[in-house]
């Protein structure tokens, strides 16, 4: 009998089938039992009258959440069913029992309570669309930069070099020296584009977050791409392009697991439709200020300013000119005032803050070596960084995206620790 997985089960109707799984939920009433069989790909409905069977009845009447299990039936169609059909059940063999209580009920728990049990948490309601549209965004991401011809590459994760500042550096001991975790593999991707032209990679990045945020987390997967012989323009207009395909990609392929998320797909695509808007540094404070927010001209944008700012718009916008001292020393000063960078952060809609950061990259061996005196940065560990200035340089600019900021504007999401399998927070590192 061919075993066939849920979302492939519409295919099948009239036919004999096994299917392999969980018991996700199991409910009756009095002769009709309803089992609910979930196999990572979906779930769906066996029904099951005592009087078919009486003993498979008694026998599946009580079985425990999570068992998991084989079903054999026949697939039937049911118009009333997300999946289009369910399963008249004539067999079923237990692979596992559970010995306890599954610990996580289809009723709220607490957020503390489920971070706890996140290795069972992720089997259930919401979780699943969640990391399946995750997969969907990562994949989307390597697609658009394969089709344009950028070469993959990778960063090392250990390192000798700060790139985001050094309050954020996870510090360790590598045989006697100290190594940091990789913030970003911005640097590297510089010297790769040097040697490929265009490159990308999708890879870990880790920061010291002090701070407990929606949107923070000590870990997670940075999206970056480099490009030799671009400027700023052409860079906003790549990450512009990139966006779009992904919420497009999205809704293309996962729309059912955005519809049992709820998601307002007409939105996401609304939000995407027009050019991004892009606006000066100076003029959000000015904004804000008008709007009551206390922020100096000067000071880094906060959650509560980039909220502002987002509702303001409603779709996604870049801000740019920021002040060189709030940003990094690698970012090209901006050719009317050097006080300024060539760079621009994108602010997700909806508040759900900042998506990407990006700049040209300061090209020119003075000016850089300059930045970093400024920015109080010892030049002795990044010679090979320089380096990069000293042959061939050219103008480049690049920028990072964090996959599941993104992820959580597309799937609708309140909490950054739910498109993670595994999020990592100051006050999290179990599971
Ligand atoms: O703005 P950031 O710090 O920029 C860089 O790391 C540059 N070197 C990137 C580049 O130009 N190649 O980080 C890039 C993005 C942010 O816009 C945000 O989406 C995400 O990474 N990010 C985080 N996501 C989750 N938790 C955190 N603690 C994050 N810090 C940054
Ligand atoms: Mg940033």
């Amino acid at each position: 009998m061919p075993i066939v997985t849920v979302d492939a089960a519409s295919r099948h109707l009239g036919e004999s089938v096994t299917l392999q799984g969980w018991l996700y939920n199991r409910r009756s009433s009095g002769k009709i039992l309803f089992l609910q069989v979930r196999d990572g790909t979906g779930v769906i409905q066996a029904v099951l009258s005592e009087s078919d069977d009486a003993d498979l009845f008694a026998m599946a009447s009580e079985l425990p959440r999570e068992t998991s299990l084989r079903v054999r039936g026949t697939l039937r169609e049911d118009a009333r069913a997300p999946i289009g059909c369910e399963l008249q059940l004539e067999g079923l063999e237990i692979v596992h029992r559970p010995t306890k209580d599954f610990p996580i009920e289809l009723k709220e728990q607490t957020p503390a309570y489920l971070m706890d049990h996140r290795h069972l948490w992720i089997r259930t309601g919401r979780q699943i669309p969640l990391l399946r549209i995750r997969d969907t965004v990562f994949r989307a991401f390597r697609a658009f930069f394969h089709e344009r011809g950028f070469v993959a590459t990778e960063a090392p994760i250990l390192t000798g070099t700060s790139v985001e500042g050094t309050t954020t550096l996870f510090e360790l001991d590598y045989f006697g020296d100290r190594a940091y975790l990789g913030q970003s593999g911005q640097l590297y991707l510089e010297a790769t584009a040097m040697a490929l032209g265009k490159v990308y990679w999708l890879g870990p990045a880790f920061r010291a977050e002090k701070s407990k945020t929606r949107n923070h987390v000590t870990e997670f997967w940075i999206a970056e791409a480099e490009m030799a012989f671009v400027e700023h323009d052409e860079n906003l207009k790549i990450q512009e392009d990139l966006v779009r395909y992904l919420v497009e990609a999205t809704i293309a392929e996962r729309s059912a697991e955005l519809a049992l998320l709820e998601r307002d797909t007409e939105l996401l695509k609304t939000q995407v439709a027009e050019p991004f808007p892009r606006i000066d540094y100076a003029e959000v404070i000015e904004w804000l200020r008008s709007e009551g927010h206390e922020i100096e001209f000067g000071s880094d944008l906060g959650a509560p300013h980039e909220e502002a700012l987002s509702v303001r718009f409603g779709v996604p916008v870049f801000v740019e000119r920021f002040p060189k001292t709030i940003k990094p020393f690698y970012m090209k000063r901006h050719p009317d005032n050097d006080g300024f960078v060539l760079g621009a952060d994108l602010i997700g809609p909806e508040g759900y803050g900042e998506l990407i950061g990006g700049s040209q990259r300061e090209d020119d061996l003075d000016a850089l070596v300059a930045h970093m005196e400024e920015a109080g940065l010892p030049t002795e560990p990044y010679q090979w960084y320089l380096d990069l200035r000293r042959y061939g340089s050219v103008p480049h600019s690049g920028f990072g995206m964090g996959l599941a900021r993104v992820l959580r504007w597309i799937c609708g999401v309140p909490h950054i620790r739910e498109v993670i399998p595994f999020a990592r927070q100051i006050n999290r590192l179990y599971p």
